[in-house]
């Protein structure tokens, strides 16, 4: 090819690739970031509250770092009209007005329903009336929807007693049903599975559309929980990427009930899980500390790497454990954890987690570089704490 031809053609392609990248699987490309209403507000969310949430999400930072998505959980439904269209209840007066201010705001808005009959708090859901729920979403400007199998365990049972494998085809065809629909409005909506990560939903998630699916049960504010679930996704990673995440559910920062070195560990695992990161505290009257800890922009780096690999436990001594993440550039995440109630050393070896020679260290909760020698860092890890490392070639 003579050198004109190629300069056109180099030139044709590089006008070509953004427009394809425009329709490419953008959505969700990296773990969605925002907030949620469930676990600080459950059900007495309303309108003021989100909308005092959009506000602090903007005059906090929080959303130039990266939390974008105001997801309404459970309790916003109403009744469906003659038409059988679904329309709120008293404590939401106006999603359409309260979409156009969440979005005024240079925020997406999410929302909540299943394919049951009914949600988990026993409001309206969508079973039976999918595509017209979706279209109503669309207009009203909705982003996101968390869709929770709820009630709909019942329709299995009534439809395929006794027979797992036909009522695992039913939850799969209800998820695909909402995800042909939302599809159909041709506005691009986040799709969330929510059932609990039953019937190991990461081999089958992508298939239904989600974008992410809840790996475990309910979390809740306390040590104990959030480290079950956060440790207890070993070998997960490989059913993630961009598009599709493992979902260990949202955050508890700032709801009170652990200590600044727990919620530092629930951020810095759930990093390394290129975890979805909905914060699910009261963003309007969050400490100076939980702001910090939810705003790290070091540990959020690692949970929105470009290359989408999530991380994994690398080694177990005792009741420390450190996990590892691939990032781009071939850095490498740690984090250093120790389960215990009382403080440990820590030893990284070099060699252990990729680096032969050379490697600079940067401590991203400290916010400073730190030197290996002989090839390994050790450091004292507090009571249920963690050391976050990122480890550059
Ligand atoms: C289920 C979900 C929670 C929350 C509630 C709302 O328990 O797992 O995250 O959405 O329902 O009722």
């Amino acid at each position: 090819m003579s050198i004109s031809r190629l300069c056109v053609t180099v030139f044709i392609l590089a006008a070509l690739v953004p427009a394809a990248l425009a329709q490419g699987p953008t959505l969700a490309a990296t773990p969605p970031m925002g907030w949620n209403s469930w676990n600080h507000f459950a059900g007495r969310v309303n309108d003021a509250d989100v909308r005092a949430a959009a506000d602090a999400l903007v005059s906090t930072g929080m959303r130039d770092a990266g939390y974008i998505y105001v997801n309404i959980d459970d309790t916003w439904e109403g009744q469906r009209d003659a038409q059988g269209v679904i329309h709120t209840n008293d404590k939401f007066p106006d999603m359409k007005a309260l979409a156009d201010y969440v979005h005024s705001k240079g925020l997406k808005l999410g929302i909540y329903s299943g394919p049951g009959p009914k949600t988990c708090a026993g409001y309206e859901a969508s079973y039976g009336h999918e595509v017209q729920d979706a279209n109503t979403y669309a207009g009203w400007g909705i982003d996101y929807l968390k869709y929770d199998l709820c009630s709909f365990t019942q329709i299995m049972r009534q439809q395929a007693p006794h027979d797992q494998q036909k009522q695992l085809e039913l939850m799969k065809a209800a998820y695909e049903k909402m995800h042909q629909a939302l599809l159909a409005t041709g506005r691009p909506i986040v799709f969330s599975l929510c059932q609990y990560g039953w019937d190991d939903v990461w081999t089958w998630g992508p298939d239904v559309g989600g974008n992410l699916w809840r790996t475990t049960g309910d979390i809740n504010d306390t040590y104990q929980r959030m480290a079950d679930i956060g440790f207890g996704q070993l070998g997960l990673a490989k059913y993630a990427g961009p598009g599709h995440w493992n979902d260990p559910d949202m955050l508890e920062v700032g709801n009170g009930g652990m200590t600044s070195d727990e919620y530092r560990t629930h951020m810095s695992l759930w990093a390394i899980l290129a975890a979805p990161l909905l914060a699910g505290n009261d963003l309007a009257s969050m400490t100076p500390d939980t702001l910090a800890i939810l705003t790290n922009k070091e540990v959020i780096a690692v949970d929105q790497d470009p290359l989408g690999k999530q991380g994994d436990r690398a080694f177990a001594v005792g009741l420390t454990e450190i996990w590892t993440r691939p990032l781009s550039g071939g850095a490498v995440a740690a984090g250093l954890f120790n389960r215990d109630q009382t403080e440990h050393p820590v030893t990284l070896h070099l060699r252990d987690v990729g680096f032969s020679g050379h490697a600079k260290l940067r401590d991203l909760w400290r916010h400073e570089d730190v030197t290996a020698a002989n090839g390994s860092y050790t450091v004292t890890v507090p009571a249920h704490g963690v050391v976050m490392l990122k480890i550059t070639p």
